[in-house]
């Protein structure tokens, strides 16, 4: 019990701390959220749906794998070993 409320906690620190608005001032038509900071954390078990979306590097953005959480998006490491075992089996959107 107390440890799926320390991973909901986790969790919510980790979309909290990731998904901010970048201002793209240059070109406002792609101000658009991503995410300008990655969880390595295994969060798995938070990931839910069939789908995932990569994002490029573009400062201040970051590249990162964006999962969908029942509370929101969730900014991943490509490179962390549980995104990697995750997209295997998942659809790119
Ligand atoms: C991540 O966690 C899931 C269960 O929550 C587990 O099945 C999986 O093996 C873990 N992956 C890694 C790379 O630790
Ligand atoms: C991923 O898909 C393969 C083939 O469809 C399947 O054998 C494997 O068990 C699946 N892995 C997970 C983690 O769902």
């Amino acid at each position: 019990m107390s440890v799926k409320i320390l991973s909901i906690t986790l969790l919510l620190l980790s979309v909290c701390l990731c998904f901010h608005a970048a201002a793209a001032r240059r070109n406002p038509s792609r101000s658009r959220l991503c995410c300008i900071e990655v969880t390595t954390l295994n969060m798995s078990a938070e990931v839910v749906g069939e789908t995932y979306r990569k994002q490029a590097a573009a400062h201040p953005c970051v590249k990162a794998v964006i999962f969908n959480t029942d509370y929101g998006k969730l900014c991943a490491d490509p490179k962390a070993q549980w995104v990697k075992n995750l997209v295997a089996n998942m659809t790119k959107v």
